[in-house]
């Protein structure tokens, strides 16, 4: 028997805990087909820092750092605590202190719509920009600084290159050099080395407004869009808008470098929902789509393609969620998705 890939659950705020409820049938799923593997829930989110005073204490972060292989997140966010601390302490410091430097965010369409379908894949550098926490507020005056390294963007932007050759599709960088001269000038430096090392890749850059304004009137010649941390955040909600609205939209975040011995946190792109938290009405679709770029990163194709497959198929059988138009729980939606699931 293999090694049992150790995952970690961290469910998190509002409807993060009911859509990962939906993931959990499908490790066990993944289980029965031989895959070797254990699964640990940890209670880090809202609820175990009002109780506790905890966000993620530093054991917990390097147990998660050199003893688990992947994590699982639902999504943080909570009313109680307005300043978003422990998001920051949490998720940020995830991203981060595990240098999961590419967020890989593809916006398929999934469910069945008549021709053009849309089909763009964000990837979205996810520890730095302004996101680096380093900013401060004095009298009259707020800062919000932006940090932007040559290791972190060649990293996101090496794999963004690597994908679209891959998938042999075109590569744009959004950018806002004109104005962000030294950030987005790095950005635009490196993009421009690259570019001449992947010869094959139809790579451009455009500014990222009239980026935002192309993509919404003709989405068609967009294939893989490369953006800093700040611009892909908005980037890929964009695009999730195309494809059926946030409870659909997939991500994983990477680190190519491998630093530690986690290389990826699994997470669907929405929040944690305080709108519709605790009614059942979450579409668990995001954070399903979101285990199967999970699988795929584990080398789990078989799995990663069947439960896409069985997304696909219950989607066309008409199963959806209230935010799709439809009737259905969370619960059952996620049943849905899993009877369609091979044995
Ligand atoms: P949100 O993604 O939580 O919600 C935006 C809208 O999308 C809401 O109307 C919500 O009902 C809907 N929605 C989101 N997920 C859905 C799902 N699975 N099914 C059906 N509808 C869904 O964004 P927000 O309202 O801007 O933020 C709420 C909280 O979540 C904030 O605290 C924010 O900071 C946090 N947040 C966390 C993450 C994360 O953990 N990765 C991501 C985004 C926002
Ligand atoms: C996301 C979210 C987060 C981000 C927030 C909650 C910090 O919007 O995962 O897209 O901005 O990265
Ligand atoms: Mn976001």
């Amino acid at each position: 028997m293999d090694k049992p890939i150790r995952i970690a659950l961290i469910p998190g705020d509002g409807v993060g805990g009911e859509v990962l409820a939906e993931a959990l049938p499908l490790l066990a799923w993944a289980k029965t087909r031989g895959r070797s593997l254990e699964a640990v829930g940890l209670p880090y989110g809202a609820d175990h820092f009002l109780a506790t005073g905890e966000t993620l204490p530093d054991a917990a972060f390097l147990d998660l750092r050199d003893r688990y292989d992947a994590i699982l997140f639902g999504a943080v966010g909570d009313q109680r605590i307005p300043d978003g601390r422990h998001a920051e302490e949490i998720l940020l410091k995830l991203r981060q202190g595990l240098e999961l430097t590419v967020n890989f965010r593809p916006c398929t369409s999934i469910l069945p719509v008549p021709p053009p379908t849309f089909d763009v894949e964000v990837f979205r550098e996810n520890t730095e920009g302004p996101y680096c926490l380093q900013g401060f507020t004095e009298p009259g005056r707020a800062v919000d600084l932006a940090i932007h390294t040559e290791p972190a963007v060649r990293r996101l932007l090496q794999a963004a290159f690597l994908r679209a050759e891959h998938v042999c599709r075109p590569l744009t960088l959004a950018h806002k050099a004109n104005v962000l001269k030294h950030g987005h000038g790095l950005w635009a430096r490196i993009f421009e080395d690259l570019r001449k090392e992947h010869p094959s890749v139809a790579a451009n850059s455009m500014h990222a407004d009239a980026l935002l304004c192309a993509l919404v009137q003709d989405p068609g010649p967009f294939g893989v869009i490369a953006a800093d941390n700040y611009l892909g955040d908005l980037i890929s909600d964009l695009c999730a808008a195309f494809i059926g609205g946030l409870g659909v939209a997939p991500s994983i975040s990477w680190a190519p470098h491998h630093p530690f011995r986690c290389t990826a946190l699994a997470e669907p792109v929405h929040g944690s929902a305080p709108d519709i938290a605790g009614q059942g009405r979450a579409n668990p679709v995001g954070m399903i789509l979101s285990t199967a770029l999970l699988f795929r990163h584990l080398g789990w194709e078989p799995e990663a393609a069947a439960l896409e497959g069985a997304v696909s198929i219950a989607l066309a059988e008409g199963a959806k969620t209230r935010d799709l138009g439809g009737t259905l729980s969370t619960a059952a939606m996620g049943k849905a998705i899993r009877d369609h699931l091979p044995r």
